[in-house]
C-alpha cells in the first residue's frame, strides 16, 4: 500500500495518505481494512472501519475537493485504531446541523456525519468556515 509511513509516540503505525479521488477512497478503505487486520479486529468491525474511512473520505472530495487522512494503530491501553482526516475546504457552517440524522446541503441522504458517528466509539468533527474540516474518529479493541 502505498502511503507515507511515519513514527509517533503510543502509535505503532501510521499511514498518510491523500484524498483526491475517488481510487484514493477506495485505497484509503482498503489500507484501513488492512491496519484493523493487523491490530485484531473481527471481520464486521473492519467493515465499519471501512464504511466510517469511506464516507469521511466522500465528504472530502464532495464537499472539500481535497484533503488527507491518517490511519493510525494505537499499541497503548486502549488498543485500537484512530483516523484523522482533513481538508482545508470550505468548511462546515454548522456542525450540529451538519451532523442531524438526515441534513444534506447537497443532494445526500445526510446520514454519513451521524452514521460514522455511531460506527465509531470516538468522533471528534472540528471546522472553521473558510479554513477546512477535520475528523478525529477512533475504534477500541474490545
Ligand atoms: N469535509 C466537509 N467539508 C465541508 N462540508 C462538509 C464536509 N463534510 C460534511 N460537510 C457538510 O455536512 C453535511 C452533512 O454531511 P453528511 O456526510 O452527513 O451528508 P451528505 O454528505 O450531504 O450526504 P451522504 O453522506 O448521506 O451522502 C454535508 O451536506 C455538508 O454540507
Ligand atoms: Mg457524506
Amino acid at each position: 500500500m502505498k502511503g507515507e509511513k511515519v513514527q509517533h509516540q503510543g502509535v505503532a503505525d501510521v499511514v498518510s495518505l491523500r484524498v483526491t479521488s475517488e481510487k484514493d477512497i477506495i485505497k484509503a478503505r482498503e489500507c484501513a481494512r488492512q491496519v484493523a487486520f493487523k491490530i485484531g479486529f473481527d471481520s464486521k468491525d473492519r467493515t465499519l472501519i471501512a464504511t466510517a474511512v469511506s464516507e469521511i473520505c466522500r465528504n472530502v472530495i464532495e464537499h472539500a475537493e481535497r484533503g488527507e487522512i491518517m490511519i493510525e494503530s494505537l499499541q497503548d491501553d486502549p488498543c485500537g485504531i484512530r483516523i484523522i482526516v482533513r481538508d482545508d475546504g470550505l468548511g462546515i457552517e454548522n456542525i450540529d446541523r451538519a451532523m442531524r440524522d438526515g441534513f444534506s446541503s447537497g443532494d445526500g441522504m445526510g446520514f454519513g456525519l451521524p452514521g460514522t458517528k455511531r460506527i465509531m466509539d470516538k468522533f471528534k468533527i472540528s471546522s472553521e468556515r473558510g479554513k477546512g474540516t477535520e475528523v478525529i474518529m477512533a475504534k477500541w479493541l474490545q
